[in-house]
């Protein structure tokens, strides 16, 4: 599928049929995503998918304020744990640990939400963590964990919401 429309159908879904997904393309999309670019080819990441009881436990710890109820119905989650960055030695003393490792893991994100996309399946971002302490405990890390994947198939009749985008001429500039 062209990239364009594949970046226009997907879409934040929350609320997911009661369908497993193929731990086979889960594997396959996270090796894929995993070329995304990062700084100095950093990769400072691992993805965790999680299933069962561990996803249910991943579930209850980012549910809060009211938000991310769906993490518990998506057949998956994907816990994207922040691992520490490698950079160029002439960068020692000049940019602070990890400078670039938020930028690279959202790239990452972008990279599995599309693949996912490509491959029938829904998915949602979720950086909302209620119990970080908790999160860190099941994943069994002291790293960051700042993103959440969820992804499972749409529920049938499930409306896609329309996209509400700032207006091109507010986010874009052409400057010479
Ligand atoms: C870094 C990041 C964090 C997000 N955190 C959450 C979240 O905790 N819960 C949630 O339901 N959606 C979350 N979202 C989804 C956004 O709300 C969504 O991408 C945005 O409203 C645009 O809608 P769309 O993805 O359907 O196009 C997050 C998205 C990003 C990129």
């Amino acid at each position: 599928m062209e990239l364009a429309s594949l970046i226009e159908r997907r879409y934040s879904c929350r609320s997911y049929a009661d369908r497993p997904v193929d731990r086979a393309l889960v594997r396959k999309i996270c090796k894929e995503a995993a070329l995304a670019p990062s700084a100095c080819n950093s990769q400072p990441w691992k993805m965790h998918a999680l299933y069962g009881e561990k996803k249910a436990a991943a579930a209850r710890a980012l549910q809060g304020l009211g938000l991310n109820a769906h993490a518990a119905r998506a057949p998956v989650l994907i816990a994207v744990e922040q691992t520490p960055a490698k950079y160029m030695s002439r960068f020692d003393g000049i940019v602070p640990p990890n400078a670039w490792a938020p930028c690279d893991i959202g790239i990452l994100a972008a990279h599995i939400v599309l693949l996912a996309e490509a491959n029938g399946l829904q998915s949602c971002i979720i950086g909302y963590d209620a119990d970080p302490a908790a999160v860190k405990e099941l994943l069994h890390t002291e790293n960051p964990v700042p993103l959440f994947i969820a992804l499972g198939y749409a529920e049938e009749g499930a409306p896609m919401p329309a996209k509400k985008r700032k207006p091109t001429e507010d986010v874009f500039t052409e400057e010479e």
